[in-house]
């Protein structure tokens, strides 16, 4: 290995990073992590997507035993919220799946180089007071928050505060009020809506959700506002201050026009996020950013500069996990001289409300931008166990190409939409038909059957419509 310290040199152990880490010390190279954090497993296990599943699945029990639903079903239960357990439960999950990472790091045999990474040169990076030599070099490095000019963030004081702040308010707030009605407004949002707050969200566009499928989008947006959420859509906040116990705002039409002033408890702020190259000295290495801060790649994730790789959050693409994930496993096996790819087109988004919000694959404008398309709709209020569960909220839609019958995209809204999309993904993934979705046999009952449904609307065979 000439005077290399490792065969590969990760910086960042969030789901892109410690998943490449373990999969090249699989391969049987000699690998190494950089890790600034106290705890292994990035964004999504500290302070992302792990926190906030277990803030919205909890806050799920409390809203369905306090909204009547649950004595809909004959369960009657005065709930009582006890906030410090709700978080206990957060910070406990949060524990032991970083903790998980860590021995999963041990019994691969993947060191984790404790603290923050910055290039000296193409081939070494400088962690703490050590530099490394290393043959292969990943960057996992992720995103953080977007900061919106005027409105200072200050997640310790608890008023105004990113998404990391808003998952650990110490009380409901009365009001909340959400900049952003993108995943992060809308998952958080609905956490503090169903344990007794206010939520108002103010979004620069037209409708929420940007990116879904607009029949989605629309839907969403008529859901969410029977659940209480109010919006305040084509908005933008131009002010924010925090005055000990509450959060003036100043918002105005996003077109321009008069200014209302707001007034919150806490002010959420969720307008998305960077990539991170800060205090990388990306210069040393040879490496520039795009227009965007991200670092490009190539279909192999290979940057520009030789032996310098990138995944994840930090390379263009969704910000998504799951993406960051599969990216981690491709550059691994591309690096051991294998073949990793990651399929681009077939990603599938979720969003874990109630219902959660789901696609994969081309939204219906999208997909009439490349010719010809047929649509079949099914609302969950005509699938039997959606009916019989009271969730009726919501529908699928499965898009198709209109010559091939090849499907190019799936939308659902659903209760269990995060689970149903698996199955879409997986068909689009092997080039599926919607009759091939069609005639697949669905367990009955289940809420599967709504795609399957869709599916044969597509071509106008659907029965329970
Ligand atoms: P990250 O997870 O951001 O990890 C990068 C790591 O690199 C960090 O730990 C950081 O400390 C470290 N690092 C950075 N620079 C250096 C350096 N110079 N030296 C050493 N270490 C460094 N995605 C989903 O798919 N599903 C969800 O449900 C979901 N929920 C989310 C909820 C919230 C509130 C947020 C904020 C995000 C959520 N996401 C979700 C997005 C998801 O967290 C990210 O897409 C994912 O974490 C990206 O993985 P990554 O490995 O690229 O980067
Ligand atoms: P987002 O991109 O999802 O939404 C941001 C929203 O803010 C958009 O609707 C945008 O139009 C709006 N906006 C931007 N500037 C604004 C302004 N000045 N005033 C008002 N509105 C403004 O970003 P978000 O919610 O911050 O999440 C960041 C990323 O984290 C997501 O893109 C996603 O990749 C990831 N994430 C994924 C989750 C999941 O998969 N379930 C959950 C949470 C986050």
């Amino acid at each position: 290995m000439a005077d290399y310290d490792f065969d590969v040199l990760v910086i960042g152990a969030g789901p892109g990073g410690y998943v490449a880490a373990i999969r090249a010390a699989q391969l049987g190279l000699k690998t190494a992590c950089a890790e600034s954090r106290e705890t292994l497993g990035g964004t999504c296990l500290n302070v992302g997507c792990i926190p906030s599943k277990a803030m919205l699945h909890a806050s799920e029990y409390y809203d369905a035993a306090a909204n009547g639903a649950m004595a809909k079903m004959g369960v009657v239960v005065e709930p009582k919220l006890d906030l410090a357990a709700m978080h206990g439960q957060r910070k406990e999950a949060v524990t032991q799946l970083t903790g998980g990472i860590e021995f999963l790091f041990k019994k691969n045999k993947v060191e984790w180089l404790k603290g923050r990474a910055s290039f000296e040169s193409a081939d070494s990076v400088k962690v703490g007071e050590r530099i490394v030599r290393a043959k292969n070099i990943v960057i996992a490095t992720g995103s953080s928050v977007t900061p919106l000019p005027g409105v200072e963030v200050d997640n310790a004081a608890g008023r105004i505060v990113d998404s990391t702040g808003a998952l650990e308010l110490a009380a409901v707030p009365k009001t909340l009020v959400v900049i952003g009605g993108g995943v992060i407004g809308l998952e958080l949002g609905s956490v503090w809506r169903r344990l007794g707050a206010d939520v108002i969200v103010v979004e620069y566009l037209d409708q929420i959700l940007p990116g879904f499928d607009d029949d989605v989008r629309k839907e969403a947006n008529k859901i969410f506002k029977k659940q209480g959420f109010q919006f305040k859509l084509g908005t933008k906040v131009t002010a924010a201050t925090a005055s000990g116990k509450s959060v003036s705002l100043a918002v105005e039409p996003a077109k321009g026009g008069a200014s209302e002033t707001l007034e919150a408890d806490v002010l959420l702020v969720s307008i998305g996020r960077k990539p991170n190259t800060d205090g990388l000295a990306l210069d040393k290495a040879g490496l520039k950013v795009n227009a965007r801060g991200q670092i490009e790649t190539d279909h192999d994730f290979r940057t520009a500069v030789a032996g310098i790789w990138a995944i994840g959050d930090v390379v263009p693409g969704p910000m998504l996990a799951h993406k960051a994930e599969d990216e981690g496993i491709a550059v691994a096996e591309n690096i051991a001289g294998q073949t990793g790819i990651v399929n681009h087109e077939v990603i599938p988004s979720v969003v874990y409300t109630m219902p959660e919000i789901a696609g994969v694959g081309l939204t219906e404008t999208q997909a009439r931008e490349h010719g010809e398309v047929k649509v079949g709709k099914f609302p969950m209020l005509a699938n039997s166990r959606a009916k019989t569960n009271h969730e009726p909220d919501g529908f699928v839609k499965v898009i198709a190409d209109a010559k091939t019958d090849r499907v190019l995209g799936v939308w659902v809204i659903a209760s269990v939409g995060g689970t149903m999309i698996a199955e879409a993904t997986l068909a689009m993934e092997f080039g599926a038909t919607s009759e091939d979705i069609a005639y697949t046999c669905h367990a009955h009952p289940t809420h599967s059957e709504a795609l399957k449904e869709a599916a044969m609307a597509v071509t106008g065979k659907a029965i329970h419509i």
